[in-house]
């Protein structure tokens, strides 16, 4: 084929992205001042050619971080071949990423879409429709307070955060929630008409916080109990993001989930989610009960089998990597008495403010670090995964500048005897 016409790349300025967006973009984001044009490694370039150390990966999507060049051969190989062709047909790519989703969980079944809110929809149909087998009463879900599992209907239906959900209710009910880790508020809670159980092993939009194994463990035992099943969603935790294949492996023994959903880093930026699921919770959607157009298409699944092959490789340097890390915040945190605690599962860290973190995530970027902040003062890091220590160096020497400027803030906010100790004001 001879060069053919396209849409050219661009080239607009800030003002006129923002400018546009402002125009005709509906208003569901508070985006921060900055456009990006391009990414390599763990970087990403502005529009103005300002590079930044990305420390968000897109919200724990791109993993691999920016061109990798695995990635990028697998897109240009098989997009020239063959994008999308639909679920009414087969195609090479869509059962080997099953099997491979299957082998690294342990579970038998899966059902590709392209989100994890989406994942999530789909385990609910697949828990209700397991629990109507048994009893057409057998309808309630239980979920966790401070959980986040998506923005759909019902995935918003069991996400444990009031100010989420109060817009558009009455939601998908009924959904009981329990405090994450309150085993006698779980034992009251689940029963003969539970369905489902939700929990995240490790919540992330909720703080980045792991809920305890033993509650998790109970989890366990009262589906067993009440003939319920137990899910993990995973779309944030899981995927080689703690150091392990998913956080329910992280426990010895594992606990055994009967559902897992997963998505963000699956397509390296592209698209997709999955359910996984027990043979028995695996076979309740039949022809017809459920679908997606776009969901486990050529392009993607091949991407997504490339990443799980480098993930594969990858794993113990996570595990490494995600322990020199912890160990610079530790360090770190001892000169910053506003920071309560550093909360590190891998390569999924919070950091435990006593103030907000909005303006150091605003300090951050101006400094050119990407990080995220969430439940106000938890600051939020998923570096990717091919984050290098030196990469991490360089992450620790502007944090330690971002957090000076956060200790400026508290003495002219009047609150350093309160926030850095007594004294501390005259120290700095
Ligand atoms: C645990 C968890 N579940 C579900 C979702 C929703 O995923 P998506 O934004 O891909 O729909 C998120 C997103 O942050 C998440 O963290």
């Amino acid at each position: 084929m001879g060069e053919v016409a396209g849409f050219a790349p661009v080239s607009l300025s800030f003002e006129q992205i923002s400018r546009l967006e402002q125009l005709h973009v509906m208003p569901t984001y508070r985006r921060a001042p900055v456009a990006f044009r391009s990414g390599r490694g763990v970087y990403l370039i502005d529009v103005q050619g300002k590079k930044y150390l990305d420390l968000v990966s897109g919200i724990g999507v791109n993993a691999l971080g920016y061109a990798h060049p695995r990635i990028v051969k697998v897109i240009r190989e098989q997009a020239a071949q063959l994008i999308h062709c639909s679920n009414l047909y087969y195609h090479e790519y869509q059962g080997l990423l099953a099997k491979k989703l299957c082998e690294i969980s342990g579970l038998q079944r899966c059902f590709f879409c392209n989100s994890g809110t989406e994942a999530n929809e789909a385990a609910i149909k697949i828990v209700r429709a397991y629990a109507k087998r048994r009893s057409p009463a057998k309808v309630e879900l239980v979920a966790l307070e401070n959980s986040f599992h998506g923005r759909t209907l019902g995935s918003l239906s069991i996400t444990g955060q009031e100010q989420y959900r109060q817009p558009f209710e009455p939601l998908v009910g009924p959904v009981k929630f329990v405090p994450a880790g309150d085993i006698a508020a779980l034992e009251t809670s689940v029963g003969e008409a539970t369905a489902g159980i939700f929990v995240e092993g490790i919540q992330g939009e909720g703080g980045v916080r792991m809920v305890d194994p033993a509650f998790l463990r109970r989890a366990r035992e009262l589906a067993d109990e009440f003939g319920a099943l137990l899910v993990f969603d995973e779309v944030q935790c899981g995927l080689g993001r703690t150091g392990k294949y998913f956080s329910f492996q992280l426990h010895d023994p594992p606990i055994r989930p009967d559902v897992v959903t997963v998505a963000k880093p699956l397509g390296c930026g592209l698209p997709i989610g999955a359910v996984l699921a027990t043979e028995e919770a695996g076979t309740v959607l039949g022809a017809g009960m459920h679908g997606s157009t776009f969901g486990g298409g050529p392009l993607v699944c091949r991407v997504a089998l490339e990443f799980l092959e480098v993930l594969d490789e990858l794993l113990p340097a996570i595990h490494r990597v995600a322990g020199y890390f912890r160990m610079r915040l530790e360090e770190l945190k001892l000169h910053y008495r506003y920071i309560e605690e550093i909360r590190a599962y891998g390569l999924m860290i919070g950091i435990q403010l006593k103030i907000p973190g909005k303006e150091l995530v605003e300090e951050a970027l101006r400094q050119g670090l990407l990080i995220n902040c969430t439940h106000e003062n938890v600051l939020r890091f998923l570096p990717p995964y091919v984050i290098t220590e030196s990469d991490i160096d360089r992450a620790i020497k502007i944090l330690d500048r971002v957090f000076r400027k956060g200790q400026e803030l508290i003495i002219q906010s009047g609150l350093a005897d309160q926030l850095l100790g007594v004294g501390a004001r005259t120290q700095a």
